[in-house]
This record gives structure tokens, C-alpha cells and sequence, in this order.
């Protein structure tokens, strides 16, 4: 079971999770959130779910995380708290408040993988997917949804990418609440630096990257593109050099050549 007074009392931030909703078993929290129904009204309410049917994966995956042990959940931003914010860097604002949470609490040595993946020892611990709702032509709604895997240590299917968990990193049990806390607290921390300082967030993301300058392919619309990952630019798209030339990728899987 989620303790909730554990987790309040670490909670740190001033909006992030101070609506929080806590759920046994959901479809996907990023659909419910992106709903907008019941009291999905407040800005930063974090939905949690023990258990999804039908987790949602980036590239219209699924994603699998064992009920009770692991942390899926999704934060919801409303529009008013958008509107100096490109929604791009949102996935990485995520991907580093995941990383530096690991980091501060347990020592461990994460990686970024473009575009959101978090790595220990090359392996995925945790994978973010962030959704908008459109009215009009404004964006309505985000939602950035995180599943970490913490205590499962058998993975069963099939994975673009090995996985892992804390528990197998550490060899011992991690408390679900202190996590989950710790990220909120990095995040809401790192959204305010979205705002002011953009530029500074690529960059700690950039030197949490160990694949620039590395050889690569990508898989975009199921076309394999090969050549050297060059930068990422100022929306967070993956700059691939070959034959002297930058392509701008948005969207797809990078791996190792
Ligand atoms: C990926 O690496 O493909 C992204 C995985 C994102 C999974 C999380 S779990 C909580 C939230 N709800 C969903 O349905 N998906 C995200």
C-alpha cells in the first residue's frame, strides 16, 4: 500500500502533487488526466495508479509495470501554467527531475536517452510520455506521464530496450513515497527554471547524454537513419549529422551502431 503521510511529508513543492489522487487500478493515467473529468481541474494534481490495464507506451507502445511495486503516475499542467513554456522541454524537465531524484537519494549514475528514456547502467529504469489536449488551436491541457520501475525485478514481453529497476541496481527494496516526492519536489524546481531559463535545462540534459558525438541509427517512421548525434536543438529535436549535413529528427528510437 501507498502511505500518504510518508509521501506528505517529504512533499516539498508548492503546487506539484498537492492535489493528489491516488488510484488501486486505472486504464492509463495519462488518459484519465487527459479526460479532464471529475476533479482533474487543479493545476499540478498528480494521478497514481497501483495497477494499469492499459499503460501507454511512447510510439503507441504498451507499458507493463507490475501492480504495487513500481511507480506510474502522471502531472497534470493547465494552460495558464503553460504559457511561457515550450511544451517540448516538458519531457526533459521530466526526464532530469527522474534522474536527479535517483541520483540525491541513492547515488546512482543515470544517463539520459534522447529523447526521454532514463538509463543506469544501460539499461531503462524508467520512461516518460507526455500528452496534450487541443481546443482549438490552443493546447488545453498536458499531461506528463512517468513510469519508474522500483521494486519489480523479473520483466517479461518484448523491449526495444533492456530493462531494469532500482531493486536490481541496488540489490534492496526502495520506499515507493520518498521517490515519488523527490521527484515532484525536482520537478516543480526544474518547471520554474523552464520558464526563466530553458537554455539551462537542455543543457544539464545534454550533459546527462553520453550518446552526442556517438555513432547512431534511428528508427523515424520506420525508416533506419544512420549518422552521428550532433547536438539536440533549442525544441529538443535530435540533430543527426551525416554526409556533412543536419538532419532534424522529431520523433523516434535511438540505438547504438
Ligand atoms: C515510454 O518509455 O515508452 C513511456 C512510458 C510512459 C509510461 C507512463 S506510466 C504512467 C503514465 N500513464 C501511461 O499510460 N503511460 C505513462
Amino acid at each position: 500500500m501507498f502511505n500518504l503521510e510518508n509521501f506528505d511529508i517529504k512533499l516539498e513543492t508548492e503546487v506539484i502533487g498537492r492535489n493528489f489522487i491516488y488510484c488501486e487500478e486505472i486504464d492509463s493515467t495519462n488518459s484519465d488526466l487527459l479526460s479532464g473529468k471529475q476533479n482533474y481541474k487543479k493545476n499540478g494534481t498528480v494521478l497514481l495508479a497501483e495497477k494499469q490495464h492499459a499503460g501507454k507506451g511512447r510510439k503507441d507502445r504498451t507499458w507493463q509495470s507490475a501492480k504495487g511495486l513500481n511507480l506510474t503516475f502522471s502531472i497534470l499542467l493547465l494552460k495558464e501554467s503553460l504559457t511561457s513554456i515550450n511544451i517540448n522541454h516538458l519531457n526533459f524537465a521530466a526526464s532530469l527531475a527522474v534522474a536527479n531524484a535517483i541520483e540525491n537519494l541513492f547515488q546512482l549514475k543515470t544517463e539520459l536517452k534522447w529523447p526521454n528514456d532514463v538509463l543506469i547502467n544501460k539499461k531503462k529504469v524508467a520512461g516518460i510520455l507526455t500528452e496534450t489536449s487541443i481546443k482549438g488551436s490552443k493546447i488545453e491541457r498536458a499531461v506528463i506521464g512517468i513510469g519508474l520501475n522500483l521494486n519489480q525485478i523479473t520483466f517479461q514481453g518484448e523491449f526495444n530496450f533492456p530493462p531494469t529497476s532500482l531493486k536490481l541496481e541496488l540489490r534492496e527494496d526502495v520506499d515507493r513515497e520518498n521517490m515519488l516526492a523527490e521527484i515532484l519536489n525536482n520537478f516543480e524546481e526544474l518547471l520554474f527554471e523552464l520558464e526563466s531559463k530553458p537554455a539551462t535545462i537542455l543543457n544539464e540534459w545534454r550533459a546527462k547524454c553520453q550518446m552526442i558525438g556517438d555513432k547512431i541509427s534511428i528508427i523515424e517512421n520506420d525508416k533506419v537513419k544512420s549518422g552521428i548525434f550532433y547536438d539536440i536543438d533549442e525544441n529538443g529535436f535530435l540533430l543527426l549529422r551525416h554526409n556533412d549535413s543536419l538532419e532534424k529528427i522529431h520523433f523516434g528510437d535511438v540505438s547504438f551502431i
